[in-house]
């Protein structure tokens, strides 16, 4: 496995490697964990080449987010990468000239709601920095997690209006044994927000159990989910049910995909989940 510091030094290595082969791309802020892994496991199944980039992008941090303490455990995050078969690391110190980018792509209206409404810029820098890397790195295939849906979402459409050669991959999201999301930000949870943490999963889990009973009405949905939610005293940012692609909101299910949506703070992490909703017209019938 290679690791590269530098632009110019990433490009000059992947071409020599390249040749006519195809290149999978995973980007991530490091601090891997088997989320991370399961991306780079469908990179590895896609592409001749696997690339992981790993960058903490200061231009997705808001002023009080956790950019400084964000956890960056490079040596090991390079062993994970090593043993899961990774051909190249991209981990560059600094992707923006010394005075500030003076040029940036903006997200608009996918990124005005949820996600995008309590983190301002965030998704401006996410693709900003999901651009540059494209650039750098040249991928066929980029692999994202639904974890971070609203991201995917918006990278789909980056791709698209910008007529990028590039193939999306979304990639299923991987869960702790009780049905937490994996995070990396899940490190900053101590014993006590861990099980508060496992409740954001269950308030969505009994959604869909909802709407699998025949339930349509967004209201009654996100009333079951807040009652168990407040059971557990969590105050969530956001509890929504978006269309899966628009990402605009939902008053009843219907059958073009929908997603429930929520993001809390708990301890001292920000955590967001998401689930599909598929309602069984049949049992709503009956
Ligand atoms: P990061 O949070 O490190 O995540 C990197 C990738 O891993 C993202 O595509 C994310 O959706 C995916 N991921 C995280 N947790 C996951 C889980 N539990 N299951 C499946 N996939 C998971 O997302 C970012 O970094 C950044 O915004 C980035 C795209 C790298 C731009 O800076």
């Amino acid at each position: 496995m290679r690791v590269a510091h530098t632009t110019s030094e990433v490009r000059r290595q992947l071409k020599n490697l390249r040749g006519h082969k195809t290149i999978a791309f995973v980007p991530t802020m490091g601090c891997l964990h088997d989320g991370h892994m399961s991306l780079i496991k469908e990179a590895k199944a896609l592409a001749d080449i696997v690339v992981v980039s790993i960058y903490v992008n200061p231009l997705q941090f808001g002023p009080n987010e956790d950019l400084e303490q964000y956890p960056r455990p490079f040596e090991r995050d390079a062993q994970l990468c090593e043993k899961a078969g990774v051909d190249f690391i991209f981990h560059p110190t600094s992707l923006y000239p010394k005075s500030g980018p003076k040029v940036t792509l903006k997200a608009t209206k996918l990124s005005d709601s949820l996600c995008g409404a309590s983190r301002p810029g965030h998704f401006d820098g996410v693709v900003t920095v999901v651009n540059i890397l494209f650039n750098i790195v040249r991928p066929d295939f980029a692999i994202f997690g639904e974890k971070d849906w609203q991201q995917l979402a918006i990278i789909r459409r980056m791709v698209n209006d910008l007529q990028m050669p590039i193939e999306i991959i979304g990639a299923e999201i991987k869960r702790e044994s009780d049905g937490l999301a994996m995070s990396s930000r899940n490190r900053y949870l101590s014993d006590a927000d861990r099980l508060q943490a496992v409740t954001l999963s269950q308030a969505l889990i009994a959604m869909q159990a909802l709407a699998a009973s025949g339930e349509r009405d967004v209201e009654t949905l996100k009333n079951r989910a807040q009652e168990i939610l407040t059971s557990a005293n969590i105050t969530t940012q956001y509890l929504d049910v978006r269309n899966a692609t628009s990402l605009k909101s939902k008053r009843k299910l219907n059958n073009q995909s929908s997603r429930a949506f929520i993001a809390a703070p708990i301890g001292a992490a920000r955590l967001i989940d998401n689930m599909p909703l598929i309602y069984n017209s049949q049992e709503s019938t009956i």
